[in-house]
């Protein structure tokens, strides 16, 4: 829990958050994008793709940061669209809160109405790990959400298998590779859940990994001109949005649905990811998305 000295600077900032200003619809024509949803639609071609896992789609969320910036009723919107979306996996990609982490209390019961096939699976981030990571995963266990720390599942699909496994935050927690996939067999694809996308080049050389899921960056969050972001975080500097190959695998990074630092979002909003597996070649596919800069 926040003593009261850390409260204070947090209760400041929730004024700001509850402005009227940044809540109403003439806001959002001032050319904010805090408040707005897009549905970002992409085809990840798999090599190893099994029939069954054939058109699996898959919605990630990420960076929620409940309060003050981002208000619940945002979120609710985001699982509406995404139940509308039918997806057969939901998974989310962490830092849930921002500075209070007990806005978690407020933002899982939202986030258990999130309907999908084979389930809601969590990782948790930085800011997360940062206020109280017990609180968190424990709020979502409660709620029947599946934090993966380092660890990962096969989800049966028809006669087929994928592999889904979720890595401990790159920033401040302790990530391990070698565990996380400890439990994969054969030639099963992976979908790995990573907080930081930068990560994946810690582990580019491991062929088992298809597809890397990752928010963290915000995309920047304000983009001076599109796809030119103001501010890459650590670990967010090189896959900073989309989709990026490495080597035999692919690293697809959010902007993620909330907002921090400052009450701005511009040629930047919120995303809600819808993932398609497919099966194809991944070095036959010629992708625009080029690293931003070498990670440092
Ligand atoms: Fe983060």
């Amino acid at each position: 829990m926040l003593s009261v000295a850390r409260k204070a600077p947090q209760r400041m900032l929730n004024r700001i958050g509850d402005m009227k200003y940044f809540h109403d619809h003439r806001h959002a024509q001032r050319r904010n994008e805090i408040r707005w949803l897009v549905e970002e639609f992409t085809d990840v071609p798999v090599s190893n793709l099994p029939e069954s896992l054939e058109g699996f789609k898959i919605v990630q969320l990420t960076d929620m940061h409940l309060k003050p910036f981002t208000q619940l009723e945002h979120i609710e919107r985001a699982v509406l669209k995404t139940n509308l979306l039918q997806p057969d996996l939901v998974v989310l990609t962490g830092d849930y809160v921002w500075h209070d982490e007990e806005d978690i209390l407020d933002l899982v019961p939202a986030l258990a109405k999130l309907n999908a096939r084979y389930g809601v699976f969590a990782v948790l981030g930085n800011h997360d790990i940062k206020t109280d990571a017990a609180l968190i995963t424990d709020t979502f266990t409660r709620h029947g959400i599946r934090v993966l720390c380092n660890e990962g599942l096969d989800l049966q699909v028809g006669n087929d298998h994928l592999h889904l496994a979720g890595i401990d935050d790159g920033w401040l927690g302790n990530p391990d590779i070698v565990q996380t996939l400890s439990n994969h067999r054969a030639n099963k694809p992976v979908v790995l859940l990573a907080h930081e996308p930068d990560m994946i080049d810690w582990y580019a050389h491991d062929e088992r990994i298809s597809l890397q899921l990752s928010g963290h960056t915000h995309g920047g969050q304000v983009q001076v001109s599109p796809g030119k972001p103001f501010v890459r975080p650590y670990l967010g500097k090189k896959y900073v949005q989309g989709l990026y190959r490495v080597n035999q695998s692919w690293v697809y990074t959010s902007r993620g649905l909330g907002t921090t630092g400052v009450p701005l979002r511009r040629n930047c909003a919120p995303e809600i990811t819808h993932i398609t597996l497919v099966s194809g070649d991944p070095e036959a596919v010629d992708y625009p998305n080029k690293p931003a800069v070498p990670a440092v």
